[in-house]
């Protein structure tokens, strides 16, 4: 079965988002404390009033709710309270974007000579014969560099273009990157994704976002929809094998938030890149048919983050001990692992939980002990200790008192295929108390010996 020619409208629609509680103050001593001596520099480069980061760095260090009212009028504030608020407004906004499919490289002489093209230096390489490629802008994509500043780096170049448009070819770092520029010069944005995972997810679904260390991944973003997204299984061919699998990574976390096993098995029998091109139809639409009912996160959405409140922690953890480990890699452990946490607190059942663990073993998402460690840069024997730390990542993003004053984290659980689990007022998020969590993280340490 081909996917040439194949095409999928996905349609957006956001509700006016108010600010919402009390307005919060913030002293002069919060901003004084939240700055830093390299922001100003990247302040001007972006034409933001002074101290819009250090209003940005001062409401994730009182962890306020991204709706939150401030009460100071300054521009700075204001500014940097809507990027809080991931640029939503106060009117409805609505929209439709297609993504359209094939199976080799998408032909990119639609590219015209008065949009800007940013591509990944991945790719760059085969992309010389282009007409636009001696003015297009190259980014090695890293974590470490998907930052406010080289956002601010890249509107400085393109500020005085009156390009309308902007054409991102590259993986999910550029994509998430780009598209924030996108948002902030109020450009179009085309998304050719070029790696698995950008393909089935990141490009997928207008969420743009930078790093905000020290407060983790993607912490500044924005809601801003793609004019159309052209996705190619012919960049797969060139893709490193451990860029593959994070992708598949994704991919399976799609089939298994859409209950469909049958999908979840070809995806785990996928050998090489080619075997892909006929499944990327069907993956895309699973996220895109969840994006279209709740495109700015108010409920279902959030179940896109399964695997991700552990991933991102590892993720964190392998920042701060100069290890490296993709982002698919770290969602794959995370979904390993969310299936022993949910067997833990007696969520998923015994039988489901078999098929499930079987499905992301088959699917090579499962390291070994050594590679864990590897991807973290520590020794096989640190694995269990390092466990405060990573729970004190996993509480950085997102931490709930619990009754008797103790921290509590969210995770997103299936109780079987396509059923994820939801306690009674909380959506579809589960506070876990951290012994069960510590417990689940032995339990799947000793999982990883036996494979
Ligand atoms: N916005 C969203 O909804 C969303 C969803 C999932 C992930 N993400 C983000 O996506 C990012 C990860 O994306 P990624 O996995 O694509 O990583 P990436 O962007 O780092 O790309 C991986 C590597 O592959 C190279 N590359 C790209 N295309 C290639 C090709 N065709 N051939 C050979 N090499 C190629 C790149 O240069 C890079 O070195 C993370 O930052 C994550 O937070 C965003």
């Amino acid at each position: 079965m081909g996917v040439a020619g194949q095409s999928l409208m996905v349609g957006w629609s956001i509700q006016a988002q108010s600010y919402e509680g009390a307005a919060i103050d913030f002293t002069a001593a919060d901003l004084a404390a939240a700055r830093d001596d390299r922001d100003s520099a990247v302040e001007a480069q972006l034409g933001w009033p002074l101290e819009t980061i250090s209003y940005l760095r001062a409401a994730f260090t009182k962890r306020l709710s991204r709706v939150s009212n401030w009460s100071s009028t300054s521009p700075a504030s204001v500014l940097a309270r809507s990027i809080y608020k991931r640029g939503l407004n106060s009117q409805a906004v609505h929209g439709s974007y297609p993504i359209l499919f094939g199976e080799e490289r998408p032909d990119l002489s639609f590219i015209q000579e008065s949009n800007l093209v940013v591509i990944d230096e991945g790719v760059a390489g085969t992309l010389t014969q282009y007409p636009w490629y001696q003015r297009a802008i190259t980014i090695t994509p890293t974590e470490q560099n998907k930052s406010l500043a080289t956002i601010a780096d890249l509107y400085a170049q393109i500020k005085h273009q009156g390009a309308v448009r902007i054409v991102v070819i590259g993986g999910g770092i550029l994509c998430d990157m780009v598209g924030f520029l996108a948002y902030l010069t109020q450009k179009k944005a085309v998304y050719v994704p070029t790696t698995l995972l950008a393909m089935v997810d990141a490009s997928i679904g207008g969420k743009t976002a930078v790093n905000f260390a020290p407060f983790g991944k993607n912490q500044i973003g924005a809601f801003h929809f793609p004019e159309e997204v052209r996705i190619g299984a012919g960049w797969l061919t060139t893709l490193p094998e451990r860029e593959f699998r994070a992708g598949i990574a994704e991919s399976l976390k799609h089939a298994f938030l859409a209950g469909d096993e049958e999908l979840a098995r070809r995806i785990c029998e996928v050998q090489q890149p080619e075997d892909m091109a006929p499944l990327l139809y069907q993956i895309v639409s699973i996220k895109a048919e969840i994006v279209e009912r709740d495109p700015n996160e108010r409920g279902e959405r959030a179940t896109l983050n399964l695997g991700h409140t552990l991933g991102h922690a590892l993720e964190g953890l392998a920042a701060i001990s100069g290890g490296d480990i993709r982002h698919g890699e770290a969602v794959g452990v995370g979904l390993c692992y969310m299936l022993i946490l949910a067997r833990t607190l007696n969520i998923l059942d015994k039988d489901e939980f078999s098929k499930m663990s079987e499905l992301v073993t088959r699917s090579r998402l499962k390291p070994s002990p050594r590679q864990l460690a590897c991807w973290l840069n520590t020794k096989v024997d640190d694995l269990t200790a390092i466990w405060p730390e990573l729970y004190n990542l996993i509480l950085q993003d997102k931490k709930m008192p619990n009754q008797d004053g103790a921290l509590k984290s969210p995770w997103v659980l299936l109780q079987g295929m396509g059923r994820v689990y939801q306690p009674a007022g909380r959506g579809y998020i589960t506070m876990v108390e951290e012994g069960d969590a510590k417990t689940a993280w032995h339990a799947f340490l000793a999982s990883l010996t036996t494979t």
